[in-house]
């Protein structure tokens, strides 16, 4: 039989020998396993961060993005599912420079920290359950296409407030993204746009949502179950700052997104994606839009260190 993937079959070996942060320790991604009962495993009570890092070939360096405010929603988060994250801010940015050091990245990687429920026990509950907190690192490239995506908005709604703790990054939350995502790359889409209860557009799997309309830009409020993401706040302040435009943030309907002259997506993954199509209809002219597009350079030149203005976002790791 000839082999057909050595890529992969290399990329999980690669993954085997890396080092992670695991319940206090630094072990080898192959040595940090979890039973079959474990409690986050089979609940979904987990919370996680994805956060960024870029490389910067000039000056050698790798630039970990807003490090201290993934780690900071984290500690928020915890507090939902009645779980304490046994490392303070500081700690657990200088435990992930020192894992991204270890591992050698001289490229863009992703940094996966994890707190999930750890007894291996039957019952569902949130209290008197110990956790287990771990770190893992990888190597990540593009998440969604930054070059244009086609999207669908999702039979599937978005979890209301009222429902499970949507502003958390909880593992099980994420049953919901992934229906919504499967239905929409499944359907022949890049990515799905998830509507609230009552019919607003919330947010995408794993974004946030603006439209641009006569030269306004706007986004969905906290109230619309959204992520407050860590890069919608970035891009809130990086089109205030830098490209003297005002966002305002309220409720948006389906069919605004029809009319919209620009859509865009925003996220750590997604970094800054413009769509140009949704339910088989053109946005604008069907080309990522003009002020989407400044957005992307302007994101694009402050995470990889080229903005002088924005060095507090970014954490050296070399
Ligand atoms: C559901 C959801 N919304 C929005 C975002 C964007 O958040 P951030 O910019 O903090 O990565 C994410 C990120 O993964 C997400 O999972």
């Amino acid at each position: 039989m000839t082999q057909t993937a050595p890529a992969k079959h290399d990329a999980g070996i690669e993954r085997d020998r890396s080092w992670v942060f695991f319940n206090g320790e630094v072990v080898l991604y192959a040595d940090a396993k979890v039973g079959l009962l474990t409690h986050g495993l089979n609940y979904g009570t987990g919370i996680f961060e994805g956060i960024r890092a870029y490389w910067n070939e000039t000056r050698k360096q790798l630039y970990v993005l807003r490090m201290p405010e993934h780690y900071e929603r984290m500690h928020n988060n915890a507090r939902a599912l009645q779980m304490a994250i046994p490392h303070g801010i500081d700690e657990l940015c200088a435990i992930t420079k020192d894992l991204l050091r270890r591992n050698g990245f001289r490229e863009d990687a992703y940094i996966r920290p994890l707190c999930f429920k750890a007894a291996e026990i039957i019952g569902v509950r949130l209290h008197d359950v110990p956790d287990s907190f771990g770190i893992v690192t990888s190597p990540m490239g593009p998440y969604v296409g930054t070059e244009g995506i086609r999207c669908l908005v999702s039979s599937w709604r978005r979890i209301d407030d009222t429902m499970a703790p949507v502003r958390m990054k909880c593992t099980g939350l994420y049953v919901n993204s992934a229906l919504a995502k499967s239905e929409a790359l499944q359907a022949g889409f890049d990515e799905a746009i998830m509507l609230t209860h009552d019919g607003h557009v919330s947010e995408g799997s794993a974004e946030n949502i603006f439209i641009v309309r006569k030269g306004a830009i706007f986004t969905p409020p906290p109230s619309d179950n959204i992520l407050e993401g860590i890069t919608r706040s970035a891009a809130m302040h990086l089109v205030r700052e830098e490209m003297g435009l005002e966002v305002e943030e309220r409720s948006i309907d389906r069919t605004e997104l029809y009319v919209a002259d620009e859509v865009f997506f925003v996220g750590t993954g997604a970094q800054v994606a413009p769509v140009v199509e949704i339910d088989r209809r053109r946005i604008g002219d069907g080309e990522p839009g003009p002020l989407t597009m400044r957005l992307q350079g302007v994101y694009s030149d402050v995470v990889t260190g080229h903005n002088p203005k924005y060095e507090e976002w970014l954490t050296p790791v070399y």
